[in-house]
């Protein structure tokens, strides 16, 4: 269903990911959609005439700075697909707090909460005023403190928790401006990709989404929310993942 108004201009940042990717890959095949601005570090290239690759990184702000201005306004739909689960060295996630480190969560801390929020603060500018606009960022279900039974992973859980307080943030503070946008993060479920793949042990088959359709199913997702939801945290399926 198109809750937009035609022709859409969008932006993914991650688009080298493997969740990014066929975020960037959907939405270019939606009729609706004009232009696909696809990120990633390398600037790498998507295979469809729609997708305009760019190259940014989340630890250079000013690399985000200059890609925003260069896609320019006005944008529809902003998805950040970025994250890192480990280390750049390989290690973690944390099983214990024995195992933190001040440099371990700041690693994760930079991709997984500063960077996402310093996208915000260039695209959130480029946003349609006068219709509905999306900006949404892929946290984490583990990222939820009151669904957390399981302990782990402190320096993600941590990241992402932090992410989706930002965005709620910067929800209240977008619809001052923006009485039709919305602003949201986003659990893609267990998604099989590089981020995912060393941990999908016990994870069974049938709840190991390919990236193809957790980016159907979030698209699906945001194409139902309304202002009214902005600031919350969405799970493929549409449920609503409390804090
Ligand atoms: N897969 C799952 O099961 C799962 C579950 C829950 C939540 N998520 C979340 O979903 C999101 C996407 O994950 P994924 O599974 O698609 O992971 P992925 O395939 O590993 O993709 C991660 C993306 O982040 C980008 N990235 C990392 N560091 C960056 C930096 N410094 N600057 C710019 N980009 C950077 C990567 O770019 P490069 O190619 O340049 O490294 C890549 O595009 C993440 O936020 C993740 O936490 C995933």
């Amino acid at each position: 269903m198109n809750v937009f108004r035609s022709p859409l201009r969008c932006a993914v940042f991650g688009a080298s990911g493997g969740i990014g990717a066929a975020l960037a890959m959907a939405l270019a095949a939606r009729d609706e959609v004009s232009e696909v601005h696809a990120g990633s570090r390398s600037g790498a290239a998507l295979h469809s005439a729609k997708v305009h690759p760019f190259a940014f990184d989340l630890t250079d702000e000013a690399s985000i700075a200059k890609a925003c201005a260069a896609i320019g306004a006005t944008l529809d739909i902003v998805i950040v697909a970025t994250g890192r689960l480990t280390r750049a060295d390989g290690s973690g996630p944390e099983k214990s707090w024995r195992a933190l480190s001040g440099a371990g969560m700041a690693e994760l801390f930079a991709i997984n909460t500063i960077g996402p929020a310093l996208i915000a603060k260039y695209t959130l500018p480029l946003l349609r005023r006068d219709d509905r606009a999306v900006f949404a960022a892929l946290s984490a279900r583990v990222g939820s403190i009151s669904d957390n039974r399981l302990g782990g992973w402190h320096g993600y859980r941590a990241s992402k928790a932090a992410l989706n307080m930002l965005v709620k943030n910067i929800a209240l503070e977008l619809a001052r401006t923006h009485p039709q946008a919305l602003a949201v993060t986003l659990h893609p479920g267990t998604v099989d990709t590089a981020l995912s793949a060393p941990f999908q042990r016990g994870v069974s088959p049938g709840k190991l989404f390919t990236p193809e359709i957790s980016a159907a199913a979030l698209l699906a997702v945001l194409d139902g929310l309304r202002p009214q939801h902005s600031g919350g945290l969405f799970a493929w399926d549409g449920a609503e993942v409390p804090f």
